[in-house]
């Protein structure tokens, strides 16, 4: 039994913050000492949905959490040995960053940064540390998609020949580009529905089949909202075997789907509506396209519902994890670094999307910053109003 806890900082406290704030009572061998978000209110008025447990008001001003409204001073305070990012996707590898030179482990928010670039960056201070990165992709404690991965591991579906990836229920409205300045927009948010609502899925991609070789895209920007970035996206990718795979997003769709299928050598697989069918092929299909005698073969496939051991899931079990990685050397379940994938896909797509072209992935990292400039500086010019300004955000908290 452990006597040492994990004393964690959380920095952001907005919806997402909220949520890692209301678990923390629920950790083992982990505490929450300090809280902190640019805008004081946060902190210091924190309000709570009435359904979570945990008196937080009293929690608050409780002396054991510390308030601050300057995440440096926080990591500086001696009271965090920990800190969850949970703040807008462009602070995240700054704060990652500084939080590794003063020895202090980290869970970051999804996308861990903007552009592979500062993704890799990150990886490099962090291999320069001593301590725990994990990315916040709580998609992976999952039962359903960890058992998709054992599926693709052990052999059960042989080799990949397709993937088909439909994801559409990610239903936005206008309200929500609205609710907060910083989304919706190449300044404050650095892209769209790959940003913000597709780091998950991408993750998932590239955790079952690595990233692919290259991919073809179709980006739209705005197509169903008024706002600069993508909302809409398709994409064909080749993967490192030659197989085939697409995959289809959007904020704009409604009622929207949740499709993935896989087609391999011993069958094809298929989550839809939490559910996960296996279609068991006789044989191998390589080999029974190479050997058949008969023309018109008819497979007559096993219909089988995988069973998935249901299991308690979601961002609790990341935190969890990293606690457990930090005082028990437990494998990490996302380790921080490979954020850079998903973060290298995105960036692929849209590259490609808007150039127009068929790209090789990982794509360069100075065409793609070149890109995102061009992006935010026509956003300054043709739609001063959606141009996020960091300058004023952070000036109207400063009271
Ligand atoms: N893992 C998930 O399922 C999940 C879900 C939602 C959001 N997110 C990610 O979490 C991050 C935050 O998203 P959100 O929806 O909570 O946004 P939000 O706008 O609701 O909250 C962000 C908070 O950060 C604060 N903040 C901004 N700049 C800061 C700074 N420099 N220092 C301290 N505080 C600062 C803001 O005042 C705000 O309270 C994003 O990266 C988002 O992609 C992840």
């Amino acid at each position: 039994m452990h006597v040492k806890k994990v004393r964690f900082g959380l920095v952001g406290m907005g919806n997402i913050g909220i949520h890692h704030f209301s678990y923390f009572p629920e950790l083992e061998n982990a505490e929450l000492t300090a809280i902190c978000d640019i805008d004081p209110a946060k902190v210091h008025e924190l309000k709570l949905p009435k359904d979570f447990d945990y008196a937080a008001d009293q929690a608050v001003l409780d002396d054991s959490i510390a308030q601050f409204t300057d995440y440096r001073a926080m990591l500086d305070s001696g009271r965090v040995d920990a800190v969850i990012i949970a703040v807008p996707h462009y602070f995240h590898p700054d704060m990652a960053v500084e939080a590794f030179r003063r020895g202090i482990h980290v869970i970051c928010e999804k996308p861990v940064a903007i552009t592979g670039r500062l993704a890799r960056e990150m990886n490099a201070a962090h291999a320069d540390s001593q301590v725990v990165y994990a990315a916040m992709f709580q998609m992976r404690t999952n039962p359903t998609y960890i058992k998709i991965k054992e599926m693709l591991e052990d052999g059960t579906l042989g080799e990949v020949r397709r993937v088909s990836w439909i994801i559409t229920d990610w239903f936005r409205t206008q309200t929500y580009y609205d609710s907060g300045g910083w989304r919706g927009n190449w300044t404050g948010e650095g892209g769209g529905v790959l940003m913000n609502q597709c780091p998950h899925n991408l993750d998932l991609f590239q955790w079952f089949f690595g990233l692919p070789k290259r991919l073809y895209a179709m980006v739209h920007l705005g197509k169903w909202h008024d706002i600069t970035v993508e909302d809409d996206v398709s994409v064909l990718m080749e993967l490192a075997n030659g197989a085939t795979a697409s995959f289809i997003t959007t904020t704009g769709d409604t009622p929207g789907t949740n499709r993935l299928e896989i087609t391999a050598d011993n069958g094809k697989l298929v989550l839809e509506k939490g559910r996960l069918t296996f279609f068991k092929t006789e044989d191998s299909v390589q080999r029974i396209i190479e050997q058949s005698e008969v023309g018109f073969y008819a497979v007559s496939p096993e219909v089988m519902d995988v069973d998935v051991e249901p299991k308690p899931h979601g961002h609790k079990w990341i935190t969890q994890n990293t606690i457990n990685a930090i005082l028990d050397k437990e494998p990490l379940i996302a380790p921080g670094t490979e954020g850079l994938e998903s973060v290298q896909l995105a960036n692929a797509i849209l590259l490609s999307g808007i150039k127009g072209r068929p790209v090789e992935v990982p794509v360069c990292e100075d065409e793609f910053d070149e890109l995102l400039e061009e992006l935010r500086a026509e956003e300054r010019r043709n739609a001063p109003d959606k141009a996020f300004d960091w300058e004023a955000y952070i000036n109207s908290f400063s009271r």
